[in-house]
């Protein structure tokens, strides 16, 4: 089998890795890929919001499946134009993409199937919002509507600066917010392979969406990960799927919309039972370089399955029991504007540390073989260890060999599970 993936980050070179390895998988192209991504597929500087770019692409090289990264060529519709072409495509169309691309709609759907959220008001005006602010109480949470790639909420108990935010989102062209009830408790990220009709559920994850340590800081896609979650309920993930995927998926195929991707749940676990606080339409990133990391079965055949409407029966995914732990090497001044351009040294001294290894996300070949950055995220470190707290020691020590001037990281990535400090409240 043939397989063409579109992105350019560390989320999309865990997704060639782990498919270079399946024995079913001959040859992996990725659209426009990385230098990473480059040791082990071939790159093709295809613009992967063009989706006549993407599928002339895919008939071009006769791949046999497209698995799309990112949620903003779904939104534009290349899932669509690789399926109207004939080919195989693990990703949602851009009406089921909707999941992700609108809040509002999300809600809908949660309140149709029956999911279990947190309470939400959809607002269009600052009186609105106002008067749903003092509904809730604090801490308050408002988000944009539309896609900010995580980076359009806030959680704040300063009702200024709630409001403020209402404001900044509102001014937007159709611009709508969602104000919510608090939820307490840890997050977690799940993701479901979705076949339209049939799901299977991976590993359950955890990520660190605030650029500093303690959650610090303003929102970024994700600073670090670690899977699995030594303090999450046993049966989490079927618990989640007959509560929370199946539905959704049902509910999607009654709308005439089939969901075929990866529905990624983010939820926290509250004293009243889980609830959903997110969908996206996408694997995530960082979390998907630990939850890969783990994954025994081929994904290929897996993400064929899903693409082809075959998960019906497919056989239980088999995980290691090692533990994993992703930290994401950021650039100078990341989530603002990233300083883009420098040397990244000591990727080779990596190797040195067991188990360890480098995903890259923003980075360009320089000259003479040099590897300089070129994004916010530069590099995601991945290490595994028989616990959680040898894979920890491992990804730092990599990281740690990396040296690339101005670049952060956040220093207690899985600290709180390893000191056994995160606990769903009772
Ligand atoms: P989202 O873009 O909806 O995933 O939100 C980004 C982050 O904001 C989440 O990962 C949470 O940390 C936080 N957040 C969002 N909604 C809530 C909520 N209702 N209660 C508490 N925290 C939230
Ligand atoms: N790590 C969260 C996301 O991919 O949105």
């Amino acid at each position: 089998m043939k397989v063409l993936v579109v992105g350019t980050g560390a989320r999309e070179h865990a997704l060639v890795t782990a498919l270079a390895a399946d024995p079913d998988v001959d040859a992996v192209i990725a659209a426009p890929g990385n230098p990473g991504m480059a040791l082990r597929a071939h790159c093709e500087p295809v613009d992967p919001l063009d989706p006549d770019a993407v599928s002339g692409l895919a008939r071009r090289h006769g791949v046999d499946l497209v698995v799309i990264g990112p949620e903003a060529p779904l939104v534009a519709g290349v899932a669509d134009a690789v399926r109207a072409a004939g080919i195989a495509c693990y990703g949602p169309s851009a009406q089921a993409a909707r999941l992700e691309g609108s809040k509002a709609f999300a809600k809908e759907v949660m309140a149709t199937a029956e999911v279990p959220t947190g309470m939400g008001r959809l607002c269009t005006t600052l009186d609105e919002v106002r008067d749903a602010l003092a509904a809730f109480g604090a801490p308050f949470v408002v988000k944009d509507d539309g896609l900010a790639a995580g980076k359009g909420v806030v959680v704040t108990d300063d009702l200024t600066e709630a409001l403020d935010h209402a404001e900044r989102c509102l001014a937007k062209p159709g611009g709508r917010i969602v104000v919510e009830e608090f939820l307490d408790g840890p997050e977690v990220s799940l993701f479901v392979v979705c076949d339209g009709t049939d799901v299977v559920p991976l590993t359950p994850a955890q990520d660190f969406k605030r650029v500093g340590d303690g959650d610090t800081g303003p929102n970024t896609g994700g600073m670090g990960a670690y899977s699995p979650l030594p303090w999450a309920p046993d049966h989490l993930a079927d618990d989640l799927v007959a509560r929370v995927a199946q539905p959704v998926v049902t509910e999607m195929a009654r709308r005439g919309t089939p969901f075929v991707g990866t529905l990624f749940i983010g939820l926290a676990l509250t004293s009243r039972g889980p609830r959903v606080i997110e969908f996206n339409a996408r694997f995530g990133d960082p979390e998907t370089q630990v939850v890969l990391a783990r994954l025994l079965s081929p994904l290929g055949h897996l993400l064929y399955a899903a693409a082809t409407g075959a998960l019906q029966g497919h056989p239980r995914l088999r995980w290691r029991e090692e533990s994993a732990v992703t930290v994401v090497v950021a650039a100078e001044d990341y989530p603002g504007t990233p300083r883009t351009g420098d040397p990244i040294e000591g990727l080779a001294d990596v190797e040195e540390v067991p188990t360890a290894y480098v995903l890259h996300a923003g980075t360009a070949n320089g000259p003479d073989g040099t590897v300089l950055s070129s994004g916010g995220r530069v590099l995601s470190v991945v290490a595994l260890g028989a616990d959680l707290a040898e894979a920890r020691g491992r990804a730092y020590d990599a990281v740690g060999r990396i040296r690339l001037d101005g670049s952060h990281h956040r220093s207690d990535i899985a600290a709180r599970a390893v000191r056994g400090e995160v606990e769903v409240p009772s």
